[in-house]
């Protein structure tokens, strides 16, 4: 019989342990069972999120969960200990824990499985494309903002407010990236990969119009996020800041991939992402429990 513990934070041996099944999870299923929020998420306590620590018999941990403050179940059982029930009583718990949706990432179908069986739907995909760089120098030389937007790098400190109000407003309809608080950008700000010279911003005479933030990691690049102001939207700032992203991680970083990860039903990224020539990698699925 699994014990299934609801903590809001987990102590010192506990961390360790989860890490240790996180990367045995990953590297069994070639991805991250937990997003970088979620990881973020482990070092202290978060506002509304619980972490749940499965024990087979109370030994060792067999699995684990979070459950984010908007209800949302990321889970991860260890690869030794699957196919024998521990899935669908960490997905149980995590429900009863008030989840009322689940990530299944790469589309695992065990998860999918686990899911139909308890009554989710699936109700969002997310996208992961990637593209090789550099990127030719005719497309690079094609490069161009609308008129009388300029281009510079984000300043710590100094632009973070700016920031995130325009973050929100690019953002209305994606709680999940608008709903940034200070906290969060301030998280992303003090990790190891951070480099303000990958954060461009586009402004508009004083006003902060957009943004393309870059990240990298080992020899990946990522287009970690685009944002552009709501007036500002179908001009072509989406596109050349994009464009302007690559050509930084191409080009200045000597980077040979790029990836990112895009809602399917965002249909003015995914064209500015097709275009520039991004084709889809995998998919991860959203799941909510079906309320009828
Ligand atoms: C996605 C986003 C960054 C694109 O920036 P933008 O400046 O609006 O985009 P551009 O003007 O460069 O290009 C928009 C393209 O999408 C197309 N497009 C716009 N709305 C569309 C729609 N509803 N359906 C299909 N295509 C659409 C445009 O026709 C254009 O394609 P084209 O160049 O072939 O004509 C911007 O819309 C945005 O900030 N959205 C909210 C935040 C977001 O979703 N960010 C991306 C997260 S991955």
């Amino acid at each position: 019989m699994d014990a299934v513990e609801v903590v809001e934070t987990v102590n010192g041996s506990e961390l360790a342990a989860i890490q240790r099944l996180l990367a045995a999870a990953g590297e069994s299923d070639g991805r991250a069972a937990v997003s970088e929020q979620g990881r973020l998420a482990l070092r202290g306590p978060r506002p509304g999120v619980r972490h749940l620590l499965q024990r087979d018999g109370g030994a060792g941990l067999v699995g684990y969960a979070q459950v984010d403050a908007a209800g949302t179940a990321e889970l991860a059982v260890d690869p030794a200990q699957r196919r024998q029930g521990h899935g669908r009583a960490l997905a149980q718990a995590a429900v009863e824990a008030g989840a009322s949706a689940a990530w299944a990432h790469g589309g695992h179908p065990g998860a999918r499985r686990l899911a139909e069986e308890l009554g989710f739907q699936l109700v969002r995909e997310l996208r992961q494309m990637r593209r090789p760089l550099p990127v030719e120098d005719d497309a690079e030389a094609e490069i161009t903002f609308p008129p009388g937007v300029e281009l510079r790098t984000f300043r710590p400190g100094q632009d973070d407010a700016a920031w995130l109000a325009l973050n929100a407003a690019a953002f209305a309809h994606h709680p999940e990236q608008g709903g940034w608080t200070a906290r969060d950008l301030a998280d992303r700000l003090a990790e190891p990969w951070f480099d303000p010279s990958g954060f461009f911003l586009a402004t508009r005479g004083d006003e902060l119009v957009g943004f393309h933030w870059t990240k990298v990691e080992g020899d990946l690049g990522e287009v970690y996020v685009v944002g552009v102001s709501p007036s500002e939207q179908g001009n072509g700032l989406g596109r050349a800041l994009t464009s302007v992203g690559l050509r930084y991680l191409g080009r200045d970083r000597g980077l040979g991939t790029v990836l990112l990860y895009v809602d399917a039903d965002n249909p003015a990224a995914v064209r500015v992402y097709e275009r520039l020539g991004f084709t889809v990698y995998e998919v991860d699925l959203m799941y909510r429990l079906n309320s009828d």
